[in-house]
């Protein structure tokens, strides 16, 4: 499915008329294409007085070899200077200077008038960022805080996602909350979100290393940082579920891609397509779990990552729902994934630092006419997330969930006209996400480097109004 406004949109006849009649202007995102830099373009980095975080970002920036500058000179945090010699930045000197990032430490804000460090720093350049560039904000997590200093640290996500709905021109502004001890664990996810592999994924609060196991001391070949892996996608035939089987192979893991047996032949095809191996199955089939835990366990040695993707919709008001109706979608969608994932649990077929990862959907944040049952089983994933992290974290492993909003796939493709546009447009983005988008997130869920990343729900949808 595309989106054929976006095309006219951005077609020399639709910059001059869309502009005249007042009709949106969806920018065509930027996304990672193989072997690009995580992030090509200068970097302007701060940080508010008392920021433990300088050194950790300047190790990343440093380790992908970004161009960095500060509006202060050398970056200094608790430990000393930064190892970083960045440019300099000064707004009233630097020009035409543009930025593809801008990335402010705020762990250092103590109370409310503190907050006035995001102003200082921001605006000067907040029309500095080049199109589909990135904002982000670090922080610490505020229920690790007390008084001025919890206060203050909450606030920030109302800065960052607003300033998501001002930015324009695809880019994106998301908050990272960075336990304190979990500074040298940031690097995956900034590196995430500063590439163009986060295109779809705005406004959003990220936490890192709470609870969490911490990523193996071990570099992580950002190539290939899923190499030696092996990872199951269910629902892996088509849309969303074919986009993550391709990414994760990308990434370098082995991938067994799952699905019905109606759908064994296209099954087939992508897993041929991407070196992995299939396997045809119900999900909600009574012995499921067992026989996916004696097959991976046999023909693997068991699984290091695994996806649930196999969802369905069964849409119907409440009052004409028939009770089947109810089940098939609360079975496939929640009942399947809590199973499966106990099964790999208890039977050790999870290996250590195992990634489990959900997917729920905005209408699960949200709720949406005619989908009390599609929404109960998303809220229900949501919930998983919650149920299984203690006991996956002692297995050294992590459980996020990621959130799609209105992404391009069959699934909406049957949503009526008007519907569908509104999906699209009411966001930040003004676009629906493509399966990639989705697969990313994922992606940077099942990293190497994201063994600190636990318990998050992460919403892929541009910063739809929906569910905001
Ligand atoms: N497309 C969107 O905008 C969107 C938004 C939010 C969430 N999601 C979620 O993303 C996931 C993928 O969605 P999609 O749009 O690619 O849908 P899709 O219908 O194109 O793909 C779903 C896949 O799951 C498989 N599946 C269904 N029931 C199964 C079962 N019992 N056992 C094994 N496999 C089964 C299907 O055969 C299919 O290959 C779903 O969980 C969906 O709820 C999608």
């Amino acid at each position: 499915m595309s989106d054929t406004y976006l095309k006219f949109a951005n077609s020399f006849l639709g910059k001059q008329v869309a502009p005249k009649l007042g009709l949106p202007q969806p920018p065509v995102l930027k996304r990672y294409v193989p072997g690009q830099k995580a992030v090509d373009g200068a970097v302007l980095v701060g940080q508010a007085a008392g920021g433990r975080l300088a050194g950790a970002i300047a190790a990343t920036l440093k380790s992908a070899d970004a161009q960095v500058w500060t509006a202060e000179g050398p970056l200094r945090d608790a430990a000393g200077e930064a190892d970083l010699a960045p440019k300099i930045y000064a707004a009233d000197t630097a020009g035409d200077q543009r930025f593809q990032a801008l990335v402010f430490d705020a762990t250092g804000i103590a109370h409310p008038d503190e907050l006035q460090a995001l102003h200082a720093f921001f605006k000067p350049v907040a029309r500095k960022l080049r199109p589909s560039g990135r904002l982000i904000v670090l922080g610490t997590p505020p229920e690790s805080l007390t008084a001025g200093a919890r206060v203050s640290q909450r606030a920030l996500e109302g800065f960052t996602r607003s300033a998501g709905k001002e930015l324009g021109k695809g880019a994106t502004s998301n908050l990272v909350y960075v336990a304190e001890g979990a500074e040298d664990q940031i690097e995956s996810t900034l590196r995430f979100f500063l590439s163009p592999k986060s295109a779809f994924v705005s406004g959003q609060v990220v936490r890192i290393g709470v609870g969490s196991s911490k990523a193996s001391a071990a570099k992580v070949d950002w190539e290939k940082p899923l190499a030696g892996k092996v990872a199951l996608v269910t629902g892996a035939s088509r849309g969303i579920g074919e986009a993550i089987a391709e990414t994760l192979a990308r990434d370098g893991a082995h991938v067994v891609g799952l699905d019905i047996e109606p759908l064994a032949d296209d099954l087939k095809t992508v897993t041929d397509r991407i070196g992995g191996s299939a396997i045809t199955l119900d999900v909600t089939a009574e012995d499921a779990p067992k026989q996916l835990a004696e097959q991976l366990k046999k023909e693997h040695g068991g699984v290091d990552i695994v996806v649930h993707n196999a969802g369905i919709t069964r849409d119907k008001r409440l009052a004409n729902m028939k009770p089947e109706v109810w089940d098939q979608v609360i079975a496939v969608n929640l009942i399947a994934p809590d199973r499966i994932t106990y099964a790999l649990l208890q039977g050790k077929v999870l290996n250590t630092g195992g990634r489990v990862i959900g997917v729920a959907s905005i209408a699960g944040i949200a709720g949406n006419n005619g989908q009390t049952n599609y929404a109960t089983s998303k809220a229900g994933v949501i919930g998983l997330v919650d149920a299984f992290a203690d006991d996956i974290a002692k297995a050294g492993g992590t459980i996020n969930a990621v959130a799609p909003g209105f992404i391009e796939t069959q699934m909406t493709a049957a949503i009526p006209l008007g519907i569908r546009e509104a999906g699209r447009r009411l966001s930040s983005l003004g676009q629906g996400g493509l399966p990639v988008d989705v697969a990313e997130t994922i992606a940077w869920y099942a990293s190497a480097g994201s063994g600190a990343v636990q318990g998050n729900v992460v919403r892929v949808c541009g910063q739809s109004l929906i569910g905001a």
